[in-house]
C-alpha cells in the first residue's frame, strides 16, 4: 500500500465550512490522506473559502499567493480551492494563480478523490457542477474516531431568499433540506463517539422541511425527534430567518428542555426603507412582534443577531432606525458588517454610502453591542447556569466550556472533565468571558 499522504485544510467563514472540512478531510482519508496541522507537512493543501464579502474573497488570493513559495520547497504539492470563492470563480481562481491545482465547489466535494487522482496525473480537476447526486449519500459513513462534546451537523442547505446583497443563493444554490433518517443516523453515530451537543447547520435551518416517515418534516419535529436520543444533551439550530420562524418550532424553545436558550435571528436593518431594498421580506415591526412572541414562549432566551450598515441608500435616519431596534430588541451577541458589494447580486448595481461614513455608523452600532452584550453578560453574575465542558482553560487546574446561553464559562479548582456537563454558579463577568464556581451535585 502507498504511503499515507498529509492533507492540510484551512477553513474560513461561517459554520457550515467547518462542518465540510471535516467531511472533505473523511472523504480524502478514504484517497490514503491523514489530516496535518502543518501546512509545511502537506502534500495537499486544501482552502475552504467563503465569498461572503469582498475581504473575505481577497484573503484567498492573499494565502495562495504566500503557498505558491511551499511549492518551491515540495514540488509535488498540491494546491486546492473548495467553498464559495471556487463556487462563484471557478477556472477564473486557476487564471489568477496558475499553482492552484484544484477548484472544487461546495456541492462536488464527493469527487474530491477522483479529483486527486486526476491531479496527480499532472492535470488540473475544476467541478463547480450542481450535481443530481446528493454528496452526503455519496461520502462513506463518517469514521468512527472518538470526537469531542460539540459538533456541527448540516441538515440544509442553500437559500431560495434571494436578500439583494447576499451571494449565497448563487454559491450554495437553491434550498435542499436532507432526508430524516440520514440525519438521525448521523447524530447517534455522533452520539455514540461522545458529542453530547449538536448545533444543527443551514444557511435558512428554519425553512428545513426534510423528508420523513410520514411526508415532510419540520425543524421542530426534528428537533424532538433527536430530543430522544439518549446520550444527546444539548441540541441548537443557525441560521434562522425570521419569515421561517413558524409556531411549532418557537413552541418547542419553551417546552423542549434540550433545545438551548440561544436564537440566532438576523434582522440586517430596522428601517422598513432599508429591508424593502434589501429585500427582506419581513419588516421592523413583524421582526419585533416575532421576538415578542419568542420571549413570551422562553423569557431567558439570548437572541443574537446580523446587522449590515451603510447599505445603498441608508441614511442616518435609517441607521438610527437600526440603533433603536438594537434598543429595544436588546441583543446577548451580534455579527455587524459594513456593506460589501458583491458582483452578481442585484444590490451591487446601486450607488455605495460614503465609505467614512459607513465606518463611522459600523463603530457606533458595535459600540452599542458591546454595551449591550456587557450588560447580559454581567446580568449572569450570581446565576446557576449548565456548563459543557469543551477544553482545559489556560491555568493549571482550570477548565472551559459553554453555558446553555452559549458564554464562555471558566472554573477554577475542578474536577469536571471534556464532556462533562455540571451545574456552576456565575461568580464574575469578564470580557469575553464569565467566571463560576462548581455547584456540588
Ligand atoms: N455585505 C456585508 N455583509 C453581508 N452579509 C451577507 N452578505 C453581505 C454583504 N454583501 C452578512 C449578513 C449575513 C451574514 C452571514 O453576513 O449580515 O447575515
Ligand atoms: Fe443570504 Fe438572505 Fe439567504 Fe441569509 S436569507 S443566506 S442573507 S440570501
Amino acid at each position: 500500500m502507498a504511503d499515507t499522504k498529509k492533507l492540510y485544510i484551512k477553513t474560513y467563514g461561517c459554520q457550515m465550512n467547518v462542518y465540510d472540512s471535516e467531511r472533505m478531510a473523511e472523504a480524502m482519508g478514504g484517497a490514503g490522506y491523514e489530516a496535518t496541522d502543518t501546512p509545511g507537512d502537506a502534500d495537499m493543501i486544501l482552502l475552504n473559502t467563503c465569498h461572503i464579502r469582498e475581504k473575505a474573497a481577497e484573503k484567498v488570493y492573499s494565502e495562495l499567493g504566500r503557498l505558491k513559495g511551499f511549492k518551491a520547497d515540495n514540488p509535488d504539492l498540491k494546491i486546492g480551492v473548495a467553498g464559495c470563492v471556487a463556487q462563484a470563480e471557478g477556472e477564473e481562481i486557476m487564471r489568477r494563480q496558475p499553482a492552484v491545482d484544484l477548484v472544487v465547489g461546495p456541492q462536488s466535494y464527493h469527487r474530491l478523490p477522483e479529483m486527486e487522482a486526476k491531479i496527480q496525473q499532472g492535470e488540473k480537476a475544476l467541478d463547480t457542477d450542481f450535481p443530481e447526486e446528493d454528496k452526503f449519500e455519496k461520502l462513506k459513513s463518517r469514521p468512527k474516531a472518538k470526537r469531542g462534546p460539540t459538533a456541527f451537523l448540516t441538515v440544509q442547505e442553500g437559500c431560495d431568499k434571494f436578500c439583494a446583497f447576499c451571494v449565497v443563493p448563487y454559491t450554495r444554490g437553491a434550498e435542499v433540506s436532507r432526508p430524516v433518517d440520514r440525519i438521525l443516523t448521523e447524530a447517534r453515530d455522533l452520539v455514540e463517539r461522545g458529542v453530547r451537543e449538536i448545533t444543527l447547520l443551514g444557511q435558512n435551518v428554519n425553512a428545513y422541511h426534510g423528508h420523513g416517515s410520514d411526508g415532510d418534516w419540520s425543524l421542530a419535529k426534528l428537533i424532538w425527534e433527536l430530543d430522544k436520543v439518549d446520550g444527546l444533551e444539548r441540541i441548537r439550530f443557525t441560521t434562522s430567518h425570521p419569515n421561517d420562524m413558524m409556531d411549532d418550532l418557537i413552541e418547542a424553545h419553551g417546552t423542549c428542555s434540550k433545545l438551548m436558550p440561544y436564537l440566532h435571528l438576523p434582522v440586517q436593518s430596522g428601517s422598513d426603507k432599508i429591508l424593502k431594498r434589501m429585500n427582506r421580506s419581513h419588516d421592523r415591526d413583524s421582526y419585533l412582534r416575532l421576538v415578542e412572541r419568542i420571549r413570551a414562549a422562553r423569557p431567558d432566551i439570548l437572541l443574537s443577531g446580523d446587522f449590515i450598515v451603510g447599505f445603498p441608500e441608508e441614511t442616518e435616519a435609517d441607521f438610527q432606525d437600526t440603533m433603536n431596534l438594537i434598543e429595544e430588541v436588546k441583543y446577548g451577541q451580534a455579527f455587524s458588517f459594513k456593506y460589501s458589494s458583491r458582483p452578481g447580486t442585484p444590490a451591487a448595481e446601486r450607488a455605495l454610502v460614503d465609505d467614512g461614513e459607513a465606518t463611522d455608523r459600523l463603530h457606533r452600532l458595535q459600540g452599542l453591542i458591546t454595551h449591550q452584550q456587557r450588560e447580559i453578560q454581567d446580568s449572569m453574575v450570581g446565576r446557576d447556569v449548565s456548563v459543557l465542558f469543551e477544553k482545559p482553560g489556560r491555568f493549571e487546574g482550570q477548565m472551559m466550556g459553554k453555558s446553555e446561553y452559549l458564554h464562555a464559562v471558566h472554573v477554577m479548582e475542578t474536577d469536571a472533565v471534556i464532556g462533562d456537563l455540571r451545574r456552576v454558579r456565575i461568580v464574575e463577568s469578564r470580557t469575553n468571558s464569565l467566571a463560576g464556581v462548581m455547584i456540588p451535585d
